[in-house]
């Protein structure tokens, strides 16, 4: 059988964790996918830095834009990351070449998933995001697959790591914010401008794909009402504690009969709801179906492994043919664009 050709542009951490997970799981994969996953091509900006993996059986293309045409791939895996500049080109180059897309890029499908999914659409081509928004969660497919017999009245969740991770260990012991912010930015989960992460910019961009996916809209990121938790202090978080809470980052959205409200915020979690228990750089989404009722998703929103583990998921269903609508239903019939809610930004 053909092996499914994968071009890969970044090999950061979620790179070259693909190809270590690639090596690690590729029979079982094989078997399941009906045909080998094979990397094929890659891009990066630093080719000599040490990854850990053997790149050498690779064809290393120097021009990240060029890869969708000059590798020989059925699919490009763009781990770049940015909302435009190179991540973008390349994936309308993919698209325009015919070539079907998976990404983990958040920013970019929050800004521009509208456009992207009508390319891929027309091209006949697959574009999936399953790594985007919550990591290692199934949460994309589980609304659009699991979930897809249902209404969905209200989704909202942790999706932002370093957050929960500052949020939680300012409340175990009390830390500092800047410090336990050099410590997740240690991690490696906080974004190359953290201050995404805690302005919940971040979240907002996952909100929004998770929102277009279980309302069936088209990511609609301007909309959202965004807050974050630059000024929690300590006393805040004890605080809520005395009172029987706890502070997390929250992003919700919910369509209310007028149109779809979407907002990111600190928020004060009853110590009985599950995402109270969410701690560290955990990430949880929940969401209220009209036959199904409340579904919990939880599990790690970053980090090398749990990232490859959905970019690859991805693959997997691009190689048994699933190409599926990248949105709840076909984009062509996603028109409705949702109000801007009332409230601060
Ligand atoms: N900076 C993100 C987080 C990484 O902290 O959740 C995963 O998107």
């Amino acid at each position: 059988t053909e092996p499914l050709r994968v071009a890969i542009a970044g090999l950061g951490t979620v790179g070259a964790g693909v190809i270590r997970l690639l090596d690690t799981n590729g029979e079982l994969i094989a078997r399941r996918a009906g045909r080998p996953i094979e990397v094929v091509a890659v891009t990066a900006r630093d080719r000599s830095k040490d990854r850990d993996v053997d790149l050498s059986r690779f064809k290393w293309i120097d021009d990240p834009t060029a890869l969708a045409v000059e590798a020989d791939a059925d699919v490009v895996l763009e781990l770049v990351g940015g909302a435009d500049g190179t991540a973008l080109a390349l994936a309308r180059a993919a698209l325009d070449a015919k070539k079907s897309f998976v990404t983990a890029n958040k920013a970019m499908i929050a800004h521009h998933g509208f456009e992207l999914a009508q390319a891929a659409e027309s091209a006949g081509v697959a574009l999936k995001f399953e790594a985007a928004v919550a990591g290692g969660i199934p949460v994309v497919k589980g609304l659009r697959e699991g979930a897809a017999a249902n209404a969905i009245d209200r989704v909202y969740g942790v999706m932002n790591g370093t957050c929960n991770f500052i949020l939680s260990k300012m409340e175990s012991e009390g830390g500092d914010f800047s410090e336990v912010l050099a410590e997740a930015q240690a991690k490696g989960f906080a974004e190359a401008d953290p201050s995404f992460d805690i302005d919940g910019v971040d979240a907002a961009h996952k909100l929004s794909i998770l929102s277009s996916i279980a309302f069936g809209t088209q990511p609609a990121f301007d909309d959202v009402a965004i807050g974050g938790i630059r000024d929690v202090v300590a006393a805040d978080i004890a605080e809520a504690a005395a009172l029987g809470y706890r502070i997390r980052l929250v992003g919700i959205a919910e369509e209310d009969g007028e149109g779809l409200f979407q907002r990111v915020h600190p928020y004060l979690v009853p110590m009985a709801h599950p995402l109270a228990h969410v701690s560290g750089s955990t990430n949880a989404v929940v969401a209220e179906g009209n036959f199904v009722g409340r579904l919990f998703f939880e599990g790690a929103g970053a980090g090398d492994g749990p990232t490859a583990s959905a970019v690859v998921a991805d693959l997997i269903d691009i190689a048994r043919g699933e190409f599926g609508p990248p949105y709840a239903m076909p984009v062509t019939v996603l028109a409705k664009q949702p109000p801007a809610p009332t409230g601060e930004r």
